[in-house]
């Protein structure tokens, strides 16, 4: 049987503030084996998220960019991302599953959920978490070029250079990191690690 929960809620007659203040470290988490050596810092993650705001909100000025998060690792770098970007926009969501091995994709690439939003005439960003051989990326660019966007750029946390296949380049990028399989802030081995607050690379035995 499940254990029973209780209600979490503010005790009666006392207002309620929120004061949230995002763990740094997980310590329980933290001890898991298959976290290996940290990629990348909260403290770089937050400078380079906000770096990365400052110049879409420059150079989209005037405009209402439409960013494309593409599900699930880019959530949470998106959701930080967009908190910085200060002007009007919108968000939306796209579900991709690449055929291919667990770590290769094979660019052969099927939309599991497609865009609410219509595009025609809209300057879009296609948000990512990561680059590898770019494959994915380059089907998504072929695919929303192909219904009419005034522009479609791309903005992704992370790129391995040196496994890009693809003649492409992200305008936007927040770090490039070497040929190793990486964990947290939203990216996952096996939809787990999501929730580590920084990028490490998974450690395999
Ligand atoms: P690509 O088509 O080879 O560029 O692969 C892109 C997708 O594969 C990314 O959007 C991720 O979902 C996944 N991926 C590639 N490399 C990594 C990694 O190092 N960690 C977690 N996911 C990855
Ligand atoms: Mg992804």
């Amino acid at each position: 049987m499940a254990a029973e929960v209780g209600p979490l809620r503010p005790e009666a007659g006392r207002s309620l503030t929120l004061s949230v203040r995002l763990p740094r470290t997980l310590p329980a988490l933290m001890q898991d084996a298959g976290i290996g050596r940290t990629l990348v810092e909260v403290d770089e993650l937050q400078q380079r998220v906000r770096e990365l705001g400052a110049a879409i909100t420059r150079d989209y000025a005037g405009r209402e960019p439409l960013l494309v998060c593409v599900l699930k690792g880019a959530v949470f770098f998106l959701s930080d991302l967009m908190r910085v970007i200060d002007l009007p926009c919108e968000v939306d969501f796209m579900a991709v599953a690449s055929y291919g091995s667990a770590t290769q994709s094979s660019g052969v690439v099927r939309i599991l959920k497609d865009l609410d939003a219509v595009i025609d005439n809209r300057d879009v960003i296609i948000v990512e978490d990561i680059v590898d051989s770019g494959l994915t990326l380059q089907y998504l660019l072929r695919n929303l070029n192909a219904r009419g966007p005034r522009s479609v750029a791309v903005c992704a946390l992370l790129t391995k250079p040196s496994r890009l296949e693809v003649d492409l380049e992200p305008r936007y990028v927040g770090f490039e990191i070497p040929d190793t399989f990486a964990i947290g802030y939203g990216l996952d081995h096996d939809e787990r690690y999501r929730n580590l607050p920084y990028v490490a690379a998974l450690h395999e035995e």
